[in-house]
């Protein structure tokens, strides 16, 4: 792992996760723990359904809470990993009580004055921010984010003129419903049952669906709309060139991403993987001959984003590559990058 871990520092803080029973709110806890980030105190907060209940944590067993503002005010940092209406609602009042507060969604991510973090690729933009008085960050999408720990690195080498990205994500994407549908649903259809779906617009056993969130009038989804605002952003590119379809398919969890580039300079597979072998959060998988390439199966639970398949592009040449890249879209893409940009502050 490329990523700095937290234990060296001496800075003890009070952390909230809120929205802990869900799929990126049990992770942040795991990660927290497994990266020794200084926890003083943890309050996992959940809503109103959850408070009471006991959660086993890498920490122990927990009671969680229903959120409180006023509580989680006095917390250091504020982990958010509930909802775009509940970021708006609540994150700039926790930021500008003091605490660090990492939004997981959308809410505020194409805002000019907040940023969008990805520690491998802009920490500088959170460092000056953090120091100017900024307290409301935003974590990325989660495509985007395994996406960029890649095309960071090659766009700083190469500089990449276009990128189209196909994306396969996983059923966890949709948070933990998403994934306890795909799972009923296969077992009704295995068992001739009738396959009723309500988190996917379709039945997702023995399918794929391509649609992720909702169509926008340029007919791309705004899944896919994201992917082109936020990388630009992230990378700093305003006006690059990037265009993607986006496909939920029937696993459980770890995103991929076929990524076709055209790039500024001249471009070698080897090359390439050169520069990826040396970029923080990357682990090259290319040994197609002995089938080994990237997999959502070996991604799943791993800091790494691990790209492979890295090979020249028929239709751009010398000028082109194309990649295939996984990553755990609830780590790197969600709960690991937030982390990270929590241990930014140090
Ligand atoms: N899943 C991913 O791969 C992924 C990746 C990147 C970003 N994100 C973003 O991260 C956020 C969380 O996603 P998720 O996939 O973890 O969703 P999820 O599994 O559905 O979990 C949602 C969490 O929010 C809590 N919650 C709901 N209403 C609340 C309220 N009024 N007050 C406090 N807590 C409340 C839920 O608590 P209860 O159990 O009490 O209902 C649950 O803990 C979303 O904004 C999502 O877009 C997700």
């Amino acid at each position: 792992m490329s990523s700095n871990n937290a234990s060296a520092s001496s800075k003890s803080l009070r952390v909230a996760v809120v929205g802990a029973t869900g799929a990126v709110g049990r992770e942040m806890v795991k990660v927290l723990h497994d990266r020794n980030f200084p926890v003083a105190e943890l309050g996992l907060f959940a809503s109103e359904r959850s408070a009471g209940k006991v959660q086993e944590t890498p920490y122990g067993a927990l009671t969680l809470k229903a959120f409180d503002a006023a509580v989680v005010k006095g917390y250091d940092v504020a982990l958010l990993a509930v909802s775009g209406d509940f970021a708006k609602a609540h994150a700039k009042d926790l930021a500008s009580a003091g605490a660090l507060v990492i939004d997981n969604s959308s809410a505020f991510r194409y805002d000019a004055d907040i940023p969008l973090i990805v520690p491998e690729i802009n920490a500088h933009v959170f460092r000056e921010a953090y120091a100017a008085g900024s307290r409301l960050i935003a974590n990325p999408n989660c495509t985007t984010a395994i996406a960029v720990v890649a095309l960071g690195p090659l766009h700083k080498a190469f500089g990449i003129k276009r990128a189209i990205v196909s994306t396969y994500q996983a059923t966890s994407g949709a948070g933990a419903e998403g994934m306890a549908e795909l799972e009923e649903q296969t077992r009704n259809q295995l068992d001739g049952k009738p396959v009723t779906n309500s988190v996917f617009r379709h039945p997702i056993p023995f399918n794929l669906i391509p649609q992720i969130d909702a169509f926008q009038e340029n007919g791309y989804t705004k899944e896919e709309m994201k992917v082109t605002w936020e990388t630009r952003k992230i990378m700093e590119v305003p006006d690059l060139l990037v265009s993607c379809t986006a496909v939920r398919i029937p696993t459980y969890r770890a995103h991929s991403e076929a990524i076709t580039l055209e790039t500024i300079q001249p471009v070698t597979p080897d090359a390439a993987r050169a520069v990826l072998a040396d970029a923080a959060g990357v682990k090259v998988v290319d040994d197609p001959a002995n089938g080994a390439y990237p997999m959502p199966l070996n991604a799943t639970g791993q800091y790494d984003v691990e790209v492979g398949r890295i090979r020249s592009n028929l239709v751009f040449g010398d000028h082109g590559l194309d990649l295939f890249v996984c990553g755990d879209q609830l780590l790197k893409g969600a709960a690991l990058n937030a982390v990270q940009i929590a241990e930014l502050a140090l």
